[in-house]
């Protein structure tokens, strides 16, 4: 009674695709950009380097990498009137939703950025945002703070700069913390791609449209927001929080998770591919305690962290279906550690992600690709005749 379609053999589906960038098995808990391993690059690179690698294919010498990041500074004023998008935002405006709008609004500013054909007009827009993006993450949180906005400074590093516009103080000098950049550094390489995840394949199918690379950001960056993505790193914090206010039962939580009458989940555990242990997890655990060590941080919420893991590798519900703890489970202990609030936790995500983003954004366009149109198994109605109202 259902109708039902058989997708005609010939047609190119466009659900998935081909790529070059990221390999991951989820089976064997591997992670890898452009053929290097995550606990690689972790360790050895840092965030300029792992951006020019996914979006270039190679990892640059000193050369390229001096003049990746001299076109990144040539081009990281933001111009002032995005100051009167931002200001009318109300303060309880989400940052991820501020940052989407802002992001979309700099095509205005860039209009060259729209229609990129050539590797030359390409480049230009990949500097462009990869030198702005820095400075709306770090305006997002400002304004949230009523602190004022400043461009950053072009004599530190990509991830010095971030943190001085996000924390500098207005009425005194900025001191670096080396602690605070290696963590940064760590978390953002971490985060910088994920193969087909929901925000990448948002933005390579945006941008398939031939939509401009920054509204393919900006589409992207709302998938991200969501609980279930990259907005779970905000949601395990005020998970943890909770357990930590009713008292750190972490029995009571793992029993909603189980329920299948509530629609808790557990926040941070789990994964579309992963079903062994994520290998960045892995990273960040062990980070997190590094970086609580070195800035001489006491937080509970790393320890009822630990118990809720070691309780839910225990517990044959979770062995059962492979639920291990995943990116975000660890990442906001370092971020809160860091003086990050909570509601800015995914856009240190995007702030990651967005080498990936343009990587995967910049093969899709390279090759070419047509637009993308998944296909459907039609499972409504077959034909009937129209019935006039007064019949109804
Ligand atoms: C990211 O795709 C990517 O690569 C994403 C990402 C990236 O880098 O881009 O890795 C980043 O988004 C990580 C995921 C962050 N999200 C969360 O931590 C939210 C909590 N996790 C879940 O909502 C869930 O695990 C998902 C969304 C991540 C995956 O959802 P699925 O695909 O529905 O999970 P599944 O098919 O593996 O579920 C199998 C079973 C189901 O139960 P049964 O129907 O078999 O009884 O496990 C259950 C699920 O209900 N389950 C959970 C659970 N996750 C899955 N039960 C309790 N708590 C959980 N967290």
């Amino acid at each position: 009674t259902k109708g039902v379609i058989t997708l005609d053999p010939g047609y190119k589906n466009t659900g998935s695709c081909e790529s070059a960038i990221t390999f991951l098995d989820g089976e064997k808990g591997i992670l890898r950009y452009r053929g290097y391993s995550i606990e690689e690059l972790a360790e050895k690179a840092d965030f300029l380097e792992v951006a020019y690698l996914l979006i270039f294919g190679e990892l640059p010498n000193q050369e390229q990498l001096d003049k990746f990041h001299a076109d990144i500074k040539s081009h990281s004023v933001v111009d002032d009137d995005v100051k009167k998008i931002i200001d009318a935002f109300p303060k309880s405006a989400h940052p991820m939703g501020v940052l989407s709008s802002l992001t979309s609004a700099l095509t205005a500013f860039n209009p060259s950025s729209v229609n990129v054909d050539s590797e030359e007009e390409m480049y230009n827009a990949i500097v462009r945002i990869l030198g702005k993006f820095p400075v709306l993450v770090a305006w997002t949180m400002r304004k949230k703070q009523g602190l004022p906005l400043d461009y950053g400074d072009d004599n530190l590093g990509y991830v010095e700069n971030v943190l001085k516009m996000m924390f500098k103080s207005p009425n005194k000098d900025y001191e670096q913390n080396d602690i605070l950049v290696n963590a940064l550094d760590k978390l953002l390489i971490l985060h910088a791609d994920h193969e087909q995840n929901c925000s990448t394949s948002t933005v390579r199918i945006t941008g398939s449209s031939h939509a401009g690379l920054f509204v393919s950001l900006s589409a992207g960056i709302s998938a991200l927001w969501g609980p279930l993505h990259g907005g779970a790193n905000q949601a395990v914090l005020e998970m943890l929080e909770a357990i930590k206010e009713d008292g750190g039962d972490t029995k009571k939580y793992m029993a909603k998770a189980k329920d299948k009458s509530d629609p808790f989940r557990l926040m941070g555990f789990g994964h579309r591919v992963y079903k062994n242990f994520d290998p960045r997890a892995k990273i960040i655990k062990v980070a997190a305690d590094e970086v609580l060590g070195d800035l001489g941080v006491e937080d509970p919420i790393l320890d009822i962290a630990k118990g809720l893991e070691k309780e839910a590798l225990e517990d044959k519900y979770f062995v059962d279906r492979k639920l291990y703890p995943n990116v975000d489970f660890y990442s906001g202990i370092i971020y809160r550690a860091m003086g990050i609030p909570v509601e800015m936790f995914t856009v240190m995500f995007a702030l990651g992600r967005l080498p990936g983003w343009i990587a995967q954004w910049k093969e899709m366009r390279m090759r070419k690709e047509p637009i993308g149109r998944p296909r459907q198994l039609y499972t409504g109605e077959t034909l009937r005749a129209f019935t006039p109202i007064e019949k109804r």
